[in-house]
């Protein structure tokens, strides 16, 4: 596929997937979100690549939500189907890839914007970034998640207050709220997401998956937490990377880790 709203850099085993509409505000059209969904595939697909950083190009928006334009005139099915494939292609499928993502919210993250940040395993704003979820302010709700997975971030009550409100939060109060990590600079934004995910390539590809795995079930409905992490734990044992990380320890030598 050729990628028209998105590009990828790759260094080492990092890769920085941009979103690039910026006369948009980044805002994602079903293209992007094709895109999106192709790029993340490939990438996850790929052993060499151990994280992906996602972030919005320009210097205003991460994303600035939904392609508006795109769904003025929807029907309840349309509408319907409309979040079914994006939770699908994007949402649910980035929360759920074995390669961690890390969001690099570097401006307004609104609507699907911060529904995109919130389905990456976790993330980090610069100090202009904006959050909000505006959509009641549309006559509509969040529909890519945003309903689950904003009050599983910061709580019921102040997830109720945004998405009422239909306002915006400043990254300092995303902050406080555990919505982001850290807050810094717009020029220290992916220099400290490219050091977060160096951190993270040291460690073995085989049992962050597994930890991936093992925290989502905690937030599934037709999963038990504990029962998985026990099945992820014990399946860790299989893999070359164990062998690696304990001889690596008891040999007193930095692992090498292949992701087997
Ligand atoms: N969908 C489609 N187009 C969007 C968009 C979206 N979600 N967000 C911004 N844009 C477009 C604007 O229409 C405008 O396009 P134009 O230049 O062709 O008119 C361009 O991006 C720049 O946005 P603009 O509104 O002029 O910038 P601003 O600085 O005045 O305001 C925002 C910035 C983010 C406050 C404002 O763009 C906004 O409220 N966007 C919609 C946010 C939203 O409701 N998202 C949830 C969607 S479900």
């Amino acid at each position: 596929m050729t990628y028209e709203n998105i590009y990828i850099e790759e260094e080492g085993s990092i890769a920085v997937v941009t979103i690039d509409r910026p006369k948009k505000l980044n805002a994602l059209n079903k293209r992007t979100i094709e895109e999106l969904h192709e790029a993340f595939k490939e990438l996850n697909e790929d052993s060499s690549i151990r994280v992906v950083i996602v972030t919005g190009s320009g210097e205003k928006a991460f994303v600035a939500g939904a392609d508006i334009s795109e769904f003025a005139d929807f029907n309840v099915k349309q509408g319907g189907e409309l979040a079914a494939k994006g939770q699908e292609l994007l949402f649910d499928f980035v929360e759920n890839l074995k390669t961690p993502v890390i969001a690099a919210v570097n401006g307004f993250a609104l609507g699907g914007g911060l529904e995109l940040a919130m389905a990456c395993h976790f993330r980090v704003a610069s100090f202009n970034a904006k959050m909000g979820l505006p959509e009641t302010s549309l006559g509509l709700i969040p529909g890519y998640g945003g309903t689950q997975r904003l009050p599983r971030l910061i709580g019921s009550g102040r997830a109720m207050e945004m998405i009422m409100t239909a306002g915006m939060i400043s990254a300092d109060k995303a902050l406080e709220f555990g919505l982001v990590n850290y807050v810094v600079s717009q020029e220290e934004l992916l220099p400290l997401c490219q050091k977060l995910a160096d951190k993270i390539s040291n460690n073995s590809p085989s049992a962050i998956k597994q930890a991936i795995k093992a925290v989502n079930a905690g937030y599934s409905y037709d999963t038990n937490g504990y029962a998985q992490e026990i099945d992820a734990f014990g399946k860790c044992f299989g893999t070359q990377d164990f062998k690696e990380g304990t001889s690596a320890f008891l040999e007193k030598r930095k692992a090498n880790f292949q992701g087997s």
